[in-house]
């Protein structure tokens, strides 16, 4: 049996993953911020939930099928923006787009990724794109043109760090920009032999460490060097005549992710915005945010069936996949869970991820009797 099948939970792939990245990056994709309030909430948000199951309703079929700004999914997920993943496996960026397009789950581009939108289009799939400014705000609008041009057909703002967040696990580390190398990550490194060589290997033989590629050749800074004027993400200035100008400038749909108050919701279907993500960035922004399925409800009621309300942060089970639709979410969004497959095994891994979230998740509509995600929806209602 090859290696992803004997991970049986997205905790499974998570070891695995701890076990094979360098605690430097391990602690980059898995940690929050500070003292990590916010990841603890997340999760106890959605623990605090309980179902109660409706018996003898025929759930020999299971539909778990939903609609996504007009399109089918197979069920209500979709890969949330991920930076940074191509160093946890080699080209990651491609992988996790090119599982999601195989499983039918549509794929958010991080405009952070470390390889070129363009790259990442080819695996195909229904894919969006997401998007930080940077400071020079043309390099921006010229991303976003491309990523029009290659073919995704939302676009999600990413509203949740209008500063840097407080990670200080990153300096303790040596992982921050610029990279500097020293004695602690260079033995974190070495004492991981398969990333090294697998990851950092294969790009140190393709011409080096991959950044921000995104950016035009011209200012993609090496990771030793600080970035380059203007090409450093910059949105403490952002506000939402900002925001209106970036939907003006988008013709296909508009997403603003990261929103916890009823009141920016209604503000951004207000500016015609089609969606919003209930989202505190998987408590890696706010330390002390509230959790998203706490902030879920009143977001819903003051928005729900007018707009799309997706909900990510902590999701880590198909129960919690099912416990945010019942809770009026459309759909979620899942960072870390592909990651840790990512990580662990690649493009299978990620395959794994998705398989097992879609299966958990038919799983629990089986159990609670409800035979399609509309059923689920009235799930915690009746
Ligand atoms: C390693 C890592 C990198 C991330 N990079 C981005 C990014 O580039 N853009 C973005 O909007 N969100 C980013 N996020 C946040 C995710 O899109 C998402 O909101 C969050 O991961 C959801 O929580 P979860 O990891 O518990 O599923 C990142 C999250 C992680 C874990």
């Amino acid at each position: 049996m090859a290696d992803d099948l004997r991970c049986y939970n997205i905790a499974d792939l998570r070891e695995r993953a701890r076990r094979r990245l360098p605690l430097g990056i391990w602690e980059y994709a898995e940690r929050g911020v500070e003292d990590e309030c916010g990841m603890a909430r997340n999760r106890a948000a959605f623990e605090a939930i309980t179902f109660r199951p409706r018996v003898l309703r025929g759930v020999e079929k299971i539909d778990t099928s939903t609609e996504i700004f007009g399109k089918r999914v197979p069920f209500p997920l979709a890969v949330a923006p991920t930076g940074a993943a191509g160093l946890m496996w080699h080209k990651g960026d491609f992988a996790l787009a090119h599982a999601a397009a195989k499983a039918g789950v549509p794929f958010i581009i991080s405009s952070a990724s470390t390889m070129d939108l363009e790259q990442i289009a080819e695996a195909g799939g229904r894919q969006w794109f997401q998007l930080y400014l940077w400071e020079d705000r043309s390099l921006s609008h010229a991303v976003v043109e491309r990523a029009w041009q290659f073919g995704c057909e939302a676009l999600f703002v990413t509203l949740d760090l209008p500063v840097p967040p407080n990670r200080e696990y990153i300096q303790r580390n040596g992982f921050g920009t610029p990279f500097r190398l020293n004695a602690r990550n260079t033995l974190d490194a070495l004492t991981h032999p398969r990333w090294l060589m697998g990851v950092m290997g294969r790009y140190m033989l393709e011409g080096g460490i991959p950044t921000q590629a995104n950016l035009p050749d011209r200012l993609r800074a090496k990771v030793t060097k600080g970035a380059p004027p203007g090409a450093l993400f910059k949105q403490d200035d952002l506000d939402w005549d900002g925001a209106r100008e970036l939907r003006d400038r988008w013709p296909g749909k508009f997403v603003l992710k990261g929103i916890l108050h009823p009141d920016d919701a209604e503000r951004a279907l207000a500016m015609g915005a089609d969606g919003v993500v209930v989202s505190n960035h998987g408590g890696r922004a706010l330390d002390c945010s509230i959790g998203t399925m706490e902030a879920l409800p009143s977001i819903v009621e003051a928005v729900g069936g007018r707009m799309t309300v997706f909900l990510d942060s902590g999701v880590r089970r198909g129960s919690d996949v099912v416990k945010a639709v019942a809770s009026g979410a459309d759909a979620v969004l899942a960072g870390r869970a592909p990651l840790y497959g990512l990580a662990a095994f690649g493009e299978a891994g990620v395959a794994r991820s998705l398989d097992l979230l879609r299966a958990e998740t038919a799983r629990t509509m089986a159990m609670l009797g409800a035979r399609s995600v509309a059923e689920a929806k009235a799930a915690l209602m009746d």
